[in-house]
């Protein structure tokens, strides 16, 4: 039997650049290449979400929005898609149900076609709210594992978690590997197995961090997985995807051959090239070295380079502190090393070193975690070990943690109503408060030529005029 043609999504426009170049691509150095790209056939690019949102309003001085309007103007033919982190949305804490249906509604009306929804925990409470309104506003879900290595995380796991999701409603499924810690071996027995009850495409997600995610991809392609992630060359490799080019060489003439061409992309990827020296990010080789120690600790390569940094002179301690990830990972119940519990995991271990005794001190997230406030851990966690952390007194939820949250979104329209141009600035406004309203207040200034801070300052009396 023939075997259906690979699809590719671009990543360029999305984790590329977030991998390598810290998110920073402007939009004006995406414009020169989009036609092109939506010449070229792949079966989504990816192009929002994650942390662009953010990263648009923070340092950009830009308008995320404005970015989905002109690339879904410019690109016609082609399906965008974007990264969700569930109820946490594009931004770093769960968010009220009204926030998330609101922003979610205002994405699929500016063309936003594919919504790719995870949860770190693969807590499906922390998604379903998610998925059910990209569906009813006319989108395509795409339902998300994540992969993740240790003694809870298996494939009847990721078996029962896909059945869940199928049984919300997904219109494809993605396996996301956000470390690169994915074997070759391992993602056949994974999608082949998958393969076996999922009746809807499925798309592998890897970073080339530990050097393996090509032959990761290929092997997942023989098992029949139906798209797979590769970012543009100028922005492939290392820390980001594997690179379109070679993938759509390696299976020219096969069965599974992309049927994309290959000189078209390649002139995208000279555009591509012709910018890179605009991004002093693209300077650091570093992130193009195979991570072995990713490889041998199965922990994303920013969390070792991080408690690198954090070390200092007392670098000599780094494999007490890699010893000590595993340990509290256990304690937590297995949380995968993702955003935010890379970070959450991470820095226990290191104060766990560091203070000569564990958990003498805990943070906040970790308390906030152990009281149920980010979902279900998909291990166990001991009684007596929760409650020596928390306290005897903390209360312990146990419903969908969103359950708790207030509405936000009346709040934020009413804070943002002087600096309001459209609707889609209350979403901006909800997700990131100071940050979007420093945006904002920008735009006002330029409209009328005023420095608002300098103004607001003056009508307090606080500076004279
Ligand atoms: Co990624």
């Amino acid at each position: 039997m023939a075997q259906n043609k690979v699809g590719i999504m671009d990543t360029t426009l999305r984790d590329g650049h977030q991998s390598l170049w810290a998110t920073r691509m402007k939009t004006e150095d995406m414009f020169p290449v989009l036609e092109m790209l939506d010449q070229v056939g792949f079966a989504s690019v990816e192009m929002w979400g994650g942390a662009t949102f953010d990263t648009c309003l923070r340092y950009l001085n830009e308008d995320p929005w404005n970015r989905l309007q002109l690339i879904r103007k410019y690109m016609p033919n082609t399906k965008l898609q974007m990264l969700l982190r569930g109820q946490n949305l594009v931004g770093y804490r769960h968010y009220a149900d009204d926030v998330v249906v609101e922003f979610l509604k205002r994405t699929i009306d500016n063309g936003m076609d594919i919504v790719r929804v995870f949860d770190g925990l693969n807590d499906i409470r922390n998604m379903e709210l998610a998925m059910r309104t990209v569906k009813e506003a006319g989108g395509h879900v795409q339902g998300t594992v994540v992969y993740s290595i240790s003694p809870v995380h298996n494939l009847d796991t990721y078996v029962s978690f896909t059945k869940e999701l199928l049984e919300v409603g997904i219109d494809s499924l993605c396996i996301k590997d956000m470390a690169g810690i994915l074997a070759p071996y391992e993602a056949f027995e994974l999608v082949k197995r998958l393969k076996e009850f999922v009746d809807v495409p499925i798309q592998l997600h890897t970073h080339y961090t530990t050097g393996m995610a090509s032959m990761t991809l290929l092997k997942a392609i023989e098992a029949g997985v139906d798209v797979v992630d590769c970012a543009l060359s100028p922005l492939a490799l290392g820390t980001s995807q594997p690179a379109v080019e070679p993938m759509v060489a390696v299976l020219q003439g096969t069965p599974y051959d992309t049927g994309l061409d290959l000189d078209l992309i390649s002139k995208i990827s000279e555009k591509m090239t012709a910018i890179k020296d605009k991004y002093p990010q693209s300077k650091n080789t570093s992130i193009y070295q195979v991570n072995t120690n990713v490889l041998r600790y199965q922990m994303p390569g920013g969390m070792i380079s991080n408690f690198i940094s954090q070390l200092g002179d007392q670098i000599d301690r780094l494999p007490e502190v890699l010893n000590e990830v595993p340990r509290v990972r256990e304690d937590l119940g297995y949380p995968p090393l993702v955003t935010p519990f890379s970070q959450m995991v991470g820095s226990q271990s290191f104060m766990n070193i560091i203070a000569g005794e564990r958990y003498k001190m805990v943070s906040n997230e970790v308390k906030n975690y152990l009281m149920g406030h980010y979902g279900r851990a998909p291990g166990h966690i001991d009684e007596a070990f929760r409650r020596r952390i928390i306290g005897n007194d903390a209360e312990v939820i146990t419903v969908r943690p969103a359950d708790v949250l207030e509405p936000e979104l009346e709040a934020a329209r009413k804070e943002v109503a002087l600096y309001m141009e459209k609707e889609e600035d209350i979403s901006s406004y909800a997700l990131f408060q100071q940050v979007a309203l420093k945006y904002l207040k920008e735009r006002e200034s330029r409209k009328y030529n005023i420095d608002f801070e300098l103004a607001e300052k003056a009508k307090q009396g606080g500076y004279p005029v």
